[in-house]
């Protein structure tokens, strides 16, 4: 696995020690959780896999900037075919977002799953994320689905499935 360089960052795979440094991103941004419905725990978003997956094609980073966590990406790999991978969470502290970090972050993960053949990069966001939702569609990225509320999957508000060819 190359490593996914991320210009002024020094990412690394998630690790138990990190949980609560990055609890303490979330709580500094309610309004994304309230955006999604709900706030969840990050433990959650760390062992979330589609079903039938493995650890092994799950890949969760922690972005640091001057030894501290400034965000988070985790991103499944063949997800639901071979050369899709499929981009579960991005997220960045308010401290590290705005004036292009996150389109950045996006031009990396670009190129390493490229390095690595996949071919599609997909994911899911919620309808009323205008943010997240101007970035994807000015990268490019199409719509592919909608997916309806469901409590007992968890998703509290409609989600648009996206994905862009690299
Ligand atoms: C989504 C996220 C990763 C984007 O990163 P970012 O560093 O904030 O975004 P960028 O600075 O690269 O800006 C991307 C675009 O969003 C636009 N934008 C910024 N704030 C906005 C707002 N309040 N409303 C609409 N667009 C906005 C920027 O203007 C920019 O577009 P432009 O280049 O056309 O001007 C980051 O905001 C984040 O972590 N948000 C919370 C978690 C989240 O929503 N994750 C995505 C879930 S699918």
């Amino acid at each position: 696995m190359s490593p996914l360089t991320i210009p002024g960052f020094h990412t690394r795979p998630l690790v138990d020690g990190d949980v609560a440094a990055v609890e303490a991103l979330f709580d500094e941004d309610p309004e994304y959780f309230e955006i999604n419905g709900r706030r969840f725990p990050v433990e959650e978003m760390r062992t979330a896999l589609p079903p039938g997956r493995s650890f092994d094609e799950k890949f969760t980073y922690v972005l640091e900037r001057d030894g501290r966590a400034e965000g988070l990406i985790d991103i499944i790999r063949g997800f639901p075919e071979p050369h899709v991978w499929y981009l579960g969470f991005i997220f960045l502290s308010m401290r590290v977002r705005g004036g292009g970090t996150g389109r950045r972050c996006l031009h990396a993960l670009y190129d390493w799953v490229r390095a690595q053949g996949g071919t599609v990069i997909r994911l899911g966001v919620v309808e009323p994320n205008a943010k997240a939702r101007h970035l994807y569609a000015t990268e490019g990225f199409e719509f592919e689905a909608m997916r309806e509320i469901d409590p007992e999957a968890k998703r509290m508000r409609r989600t648009l499935v996206l994905r862009r060819a690299l």
